[in-house]
């Protein structure tokens, strides 16, 4: 993704990943925690935290940086595990990611398997250890909550079962979004509404927008996820290409076509920006991070 334009954007990854740093064991601890830092410290685009540290902003939450930091660190820390057990040989078998050797590849399945164990408490460790004046323990729980569900055998890890299900099939579009909903939009939801967790005094009105804005920008992003994976270029992407095609995948591209894909993900990104439009607050850099997500190279 190119942040040329938008330096907000490099601004906050710096700040994302010196607090994923923060949260990492050492990395010569061991070969688990060698894994993990190869495969967390290894140039992500750090969306979901982005959206976080954005949304923080945009709504004035009254949280210090360095927590704010720190939960989008755990927010990140989620997802990095679900890539590191995505690519084994049992799940997607992909070889690379982030432009690197995937973490069984680099170390061994056992060690990935292991690195992606705990990274997944980690985060949660991250999320039970903030103190913060302005946070209260329950609303500390209810992040910690949240989060669990996104990932959990109601979340990201119903959808990962899903989409392997589903290989060899072919779904209707609706399925594909629940599906797409479980395995990524879950996660994408629970990084915007920890923030409305931490808003005092937010309106439940407020929720609802941000919720379904988070929706429709979560199902653009894993749609435009499964176009790259046909048209996209290795190099950029950092992952090998047409690995949905060699697994038989339900995508978007498989039961729309790549032309239609890309029109479902530009309405998506339209009606989002619509909800964001109405909104009473200074919505300018969710506005750019939207626009970026549907037409990015990697
Ligand atoms: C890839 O996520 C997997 C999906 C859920 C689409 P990203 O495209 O956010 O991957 P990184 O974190 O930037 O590598
Ligand atoms: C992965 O979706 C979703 C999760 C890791 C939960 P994909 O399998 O499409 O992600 P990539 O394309 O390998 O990054
Ligand atoms: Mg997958
Ligand atoms: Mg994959
Ligand atoms: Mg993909």
């Amino acid at each position: 993704m190119k942040t040329k334009d938008v330096n907000f954007l490099e601004e906050n990854l710096t700040r994302i990943n010196k607090a994923l740093f923060k949260t990492l064991p050492e990395k010569e601890n061991s070969r688990v925690t060698e894994a993990i830092h190869y495969s967390v410290m290894n140039g992500g685009k750090r969306i979901r935290p982005q959206i976080i540290l954005l949304l923080c902003e945009m709504l004035e939450v009254e949280i210090t940086s360095d927590n704010v930091d720190l939960i989008a660190a755990a927010g990140e820390l989620i997802h990095c595990y679900s890539l590191i057990h995505d690519d084994l040989p049992a799940m997607d078998d992909d070889d690379y990611r982030r432009g690197q050797l995937s973490c069984h590849k680099q170390f061994d399945e056992a060690t990935a398997i292991l690195a992606g164990d705990a990274i997944q408490p980690l985060s949660l460790e991250v999320l039970t250890s903030l103190e913060d004046p302005n946070l209260e323990a329950k609303t500390k729980l209810e992040i910690i909550n949240l989060f669990a569900r996104a990932c959990g055998p109601e979340g990201m890890v119903e959808g990962q079962n899903r989409d392997i299900l589903a290989e060899n099939k072919v779904l209707t579009e609706e399925e594909l979004d629940e599906l797409h909903y479980l395995k990524t939009g879950k996660l994408i939801e629970a990084c915007v509404l920890c923030v409305c967790l931490m808003k005092k005094n937010i309106d439940k009105d407020l929720i609802e927008k941000l919720k379904t804005f988070s929706n429709k920008f979560g199902l653009a992003f894993q749609i435009r996820d499964d176009i790259l994976d046909e048209i996209g270029d290795e190099e950029t992407i950092g992952k090998p290409v047409k690995s949905d095609l060699k697994n038989n995948k339900s995508t978007y591209p498989s039961i729309l076509g790549i032309e239609e894909s890309q029109k479902k993900a530009e309405l998506l990104i339209e009606e989002a920006l619509l909800i964001l439009d109405k909104l009473p607050f200074n919505t300018e850099k969710l506005n750019a991070l939207c626009k970026l997500v549907v037409n990015r190279k990697n």
